[in-house]
């Protein structure tokens, strides 16, 4: 088994992700070594423990787990409700403060019990276990917990990073082919903003990668946990260099917005937002045009995408101008000057904007082909 370790900084310590095929067989030996806990509870849905739940007792040895805690993972219960629903159970189970919670499932099993995790008895220790691509390359790392309001997404939470991130690219092999690619959408994403050579990999391995082949994974996961690991080390809080992760992010939240979370996975409506990112940045003279038709090209080949919504483009922006990254009013857009770097910008003419509005639904769609 190739295993890969990779060190992340935080506030509260530094921490280690260990990534590759098979890692889960040494999870009681990993977690042993973060010390003493007087209880191991464990956090899943009913849907990710039917999948994986076996290989996980296999691997963390069933006498090590005290209670099993399994919430409803839909987005739709993302949400305070569920966080007491959880906690409670938790203390009716016995947690106290040295005990250790291990989050099994995607992004909102990790955010919902990495947020309980921060709050109940003042904080307990994490170790995040994820089981979609997401979570695996983007969620599971970098301390955001958090859960949504009616209001919107992700607006109560805290940064409590895991003591151990365990990644494990056979826990994917059950993953329903929509969401894996979403995934993909953001592994993509690091490629862009940060690594050319990833980038130029995924264009020659799509093929591969979408069969989930075990060799192009065992790069394409650990390198993009690098790019994160190193991203959040730097600047944890987002005061600067963390924003670059949310490239293609500013579309893709409005379109999950205007579609209130119905039509696109997070990953797909990316996918649309990077595309959409990269002509913003041809049309402000900062993307060559040879590079946007890279980007295109290559999240083009992670179809079939649901269809570009049918709103005109000014509830787009609307949408946008209400984004958690909009500062004093002012959007935020996460452009690249070339594959391989980003950087981010508050000065987009609106008319550049709304051109790209107009045009970018038919990069999917053919031009001139009525919608729908
Ligand atoms: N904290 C962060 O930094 C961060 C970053 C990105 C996304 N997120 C959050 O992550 C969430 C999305 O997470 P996600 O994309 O991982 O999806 P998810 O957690 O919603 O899971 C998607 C579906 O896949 C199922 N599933 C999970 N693992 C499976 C497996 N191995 N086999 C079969 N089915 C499986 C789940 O039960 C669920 O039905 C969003 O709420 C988003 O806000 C958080
Ligand atoms: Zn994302």
């Amino acid at each position: 088994m190739k295993k890969k370790r990779i060190l992340v900084q935080s506030s509260a310590g530094g921490y280690t992700i260990v990534c590759g095929e098979g890692v889960l067989r040494d999870a009681a030996r990993e977690i042993r070594r973060l010390g003493k806990f007087s209880r191991i509870h464990l956090v899943s849905s009913p849907n990710v423990w039917r999948e994986v739940g076996k290989r996980v007792l296999r691997g963390l040895g069933l006498k090590n787990v005290h209670a099993r805690h399994l919430m409803n993972d839909a987005e739709s219960a993302k949400d305070l409700f569920t966080v007491e629903k959880l906690s409670r159970s938790l203390v009716r189970a016995g947690i106290d403060r040295h005990s250790l919670i291990i989050a099994v499932g995607g992004g909102v099993v990790g955010d919902v019990a990495g947020f309980a995790a921060s709050t109940c008895q003042r904080g307990v220790a994490l170790v995040q276990v994820p089981t979609t691509l997401i979570s695996q390359v983007d969620s599971a790392v970098g301390g955001k917990t958090g859960v949504n309001l009616p209001e919107g997404k992700n607006l109560v939470g805290t940064f409590h990073p895991a003591r151990l991130v365990l990644v494990d690219s056979a826990l994917l092999k059950p993953l329903p082919e929509r969401q894996y690619r979403g995934g993909l959408a953001e592994v993509i994403k690091y490629g862009v903003i940060a690594d050319a050579k990833l980038f130029a990999f995924l264009e020659k391995n799509l093929e591969a990668v979408l069969r989930r082949d075990p060799a192009p994974l065992a790069y394409i996961i650990p390198r993009s946990l690098e790019l994160k690991a190193q991203v959040v080390s730097r600047d944890e809080r987002e005061s600067g260099l963390r924003e670059i992760l949310n490239f293609g992010h500013t579309f893709g939240h409005a379109l999950e917005t205007i579609t209130n979370y119905r039509v696109y996975q997070h990953g797909e409506a990316v996918a649309w937002g990077m595309m959409a990112a990269a002509l913003l940045g041809h049309e402000i003279h900062l993307t060559p045009a040879d590079e946007v038709s890279r980007i295109v090209s290559l999240v083009r080949r992670l179809a079939p995408l649901p269809p570009w919504p049918e709103v005109p483009p000014e509830k787009l922006i609307d949408a946008m101008r209400s984004d958690k990254k909009t500062r004093a009013g002012k959007l935020r857009f996460v452009l690249a000057p070339k594959i391989g770097k980003a950087e981010s910008h508050d000065d987009v003419p609106l008319e550049a904007l709304e051109r790209v509005l107009h045009f970018a639904p038919h990069f999917v769609n053919p031009a001139g082909k009525p919608r729908g």
